[in-house]
């Protein structure tokens, strides 16, 4: 994918601020600090595009980025983390949600994993929403750099029989810090648009 244009359009807090382009729109969900937002920097060659940070919670709102006029990343809140306050976590929750359950022009969505970890319980939960929800997906095992390439297929078949036993949602091991996949990733959402049109 040639990126000619990628620019930052709004975080919205509420559906009537969603923008209305009509164009496809590809959601990064996972736990918080996860590198979510990491990741649409690196598919887009620019260092601080979207907000990362250190501190789990980085991004408070959907987030939307317009990639060359044809279609948009929307970075999401991570779940999972455990330092906000219960009102705090059910807002972000609620924020999610109503994007994931009301958004016709959501496409696809990448569920972000640690490719370190077993996925937890929820991961889990957010695959069978994914799955429910009918809507194109990858799992991206996001921090590939902590680990040797030789042990990549190990985690991922880790993190396969653990979100996708039947073995139908590709499993793309990624880095931001080495740019690890962004073919790859940009490859299955480019698949996933063509079937669209
Ligand atoms: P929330 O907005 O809180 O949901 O987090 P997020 O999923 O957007 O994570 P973010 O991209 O902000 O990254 C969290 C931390 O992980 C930051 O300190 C990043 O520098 C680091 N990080 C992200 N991607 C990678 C990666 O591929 N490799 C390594 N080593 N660190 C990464
Ligand atoms: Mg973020």
């Amino acid at each position: 994918m040639i990126i000619r244009k990628a620019e930052f359009i709004i975080s919205a807090a509420s559906p009537s601020q969603y923008p209305n382009t009509g164009w496809p729109e590809i959601a990064l969900a996972g736990r918080s600090n996860v590198g979510k937002s990491s990741l649409v920097n690196a598919l887009v060659n620019r260092k601080s595009l979207a907000r990362t940070g250190n501190t789990p919670g980085k991004t408070r709102i959907v987030n939307f980025f317009n990639i060359n006029d044809r279609l948009m990343l929307v970075d999401l809140p991570g779940y999972g983390y455990a330092k906000v306050s219960k009102e705090e976590k059910k807002a972000w929750g609620t924020l999610t949600e109503t994007y994931l359950n009301t958004r016709g022009s959501l496409t696809m969505i990448l569920l972000l994993v640690d490719i370190r970890h077993e996925p937890s319980a929820d991961d889990a939960v957010m695959m069978d929403y994914i799955r429910q929800s009918g809507r194109d997906t990858a799992i991206i095992a996001a921090k590939a750099d902590k680990i040797s390439r030789g042990e990549y297929n190990k985690h991922a078949g880790i993190i396969r029989t653990a979100l996708d036993p039947y073995g139908s949602v590709p499993v793309i091991p990624f880095s931001s810090v080495r740019h690890t996949g962004v073919e790859e990733v940009w490859s299955v959402i480019e698949k996933t648009i063509k079937k669209r049109v």
